[in-house]
């Protein structure tokens, strides 16, 4: 069995970032997916990239892109791919974007890399061997208590028209941690609870290909992955994901909890 290594990776991220970096600012196509959902030009290309150099290197393995959809082939190698996180950013010319690629081999994610362009800072990891920025190891902050936490969050594209909006997740965190960041990229939301940047990230109806890099990157970093309610499985669905460093995810996972009781009991 052919398996990628993870300098491989990277270089795919390297190179789509490369023309994302080049291409911030500059005119550019931009269609409407949903109300507020944006797909580019350059989410396109640098998904063209990444995919044709796979498809040459590994021939019969499963692709799961966010614009192309699936490549399906036998075998038990994957692929999971976000060409451009962080494409609303990206589309105002906001310099806060990443490229996201997993590999994983029987839904297990083996590899994850996730590029940001921008300040040149490739996280990177393999299953049980850390996680790394730029080559250097890195863990998780050592915040002891929510109070002192600062945390970061995003919001689903659905958020004018379903109940479950977040908003109100958003004000309580924030009313009972030092702040609560909306960076605009889930891939590296992740990688920043990983290196220490922030305390936790959540994020509910949040898709694989955000999680499947940043989720092993931050998980062999040393904190504490799960989805909102704890359970281990963040990488199948319903889709929602809890990281944080992991004196702080306890806490964190309560006021989950003390939500979730609060909303069955109205
Ligand atoms: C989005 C970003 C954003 C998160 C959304 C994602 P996209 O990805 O990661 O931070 O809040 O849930 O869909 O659309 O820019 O690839
Ligand atoms: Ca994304
Ligand atoms: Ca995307």
């Amino acid at each position: 069995m052919k398996t990628p290594t993870t300098s491989y990776v990277e270089s795919l991220a390297y190179q789509a970032g490369e023309l994302l970096r080049n291409g911030l600012g500059g005119p550019m196509q931009v269609d409407l997916k949903g109300t507020i959902d944006l797909v580019t030009e350059m989410d396109h290309r640098s998904e063209e990239i990444i995919f044709d150099r796979i498809q040459t290197d590994y021939p019969n393995h499963t692709i799961i892109s966010e614009e192309s959809g699936s490549l399906k082939n036998t075998g038990n190698q994957q692929w999971i791919i976000d060409p451009l996180d962080g494409t609303v950013n990206y589309a105002h010319g906001v310099p806060i974007f990443s490229v996201s690629i997993a590999y994983a081999e029987d839904g297990v994610v083996k590899i994850g890399v996730v590029y940001d362009p921008m300040q040149d800072e490739c996280f990177s990891a393999e299953l049980g061997n850390g996680a790394r920025l730029n080559g250097q190891l890195i863990s998780p902050a050592k915040t002891t208590d929510l109070n002192s936490s600062l945390l970061v969050t995003g919001f689903p594209y659905d958020i004018r028209t379903h109940p479950e909006n977040n908003l109100d997740l958003y004000a309580r965190f924030t009313l009972i941690s030092r702040g609560v960041r909306r960076f605009g990229s889930a891939a590296l939301d992740l990688s920043y609870v990983a290196a220490g940047r922030v305390d936790g990230y959540w994020e509910i109806r949040i898709h694989l290909w955000d999680i499947a890099a940043g989720g092993l990157i931050a998980q062999e970093a040393g904190a504490v992955v799960t989805k909102v309610y704890g359970e281990r499985d963040y990488l199948n669905p319903p889709y929602s994901i809890l990281a944080a460093n992991p004196r702080v995810h306890p806490e964190m996972l309560e006021v989950f909890k003390e939500y979730r009781l609060e909303r069955n009991l109205i």
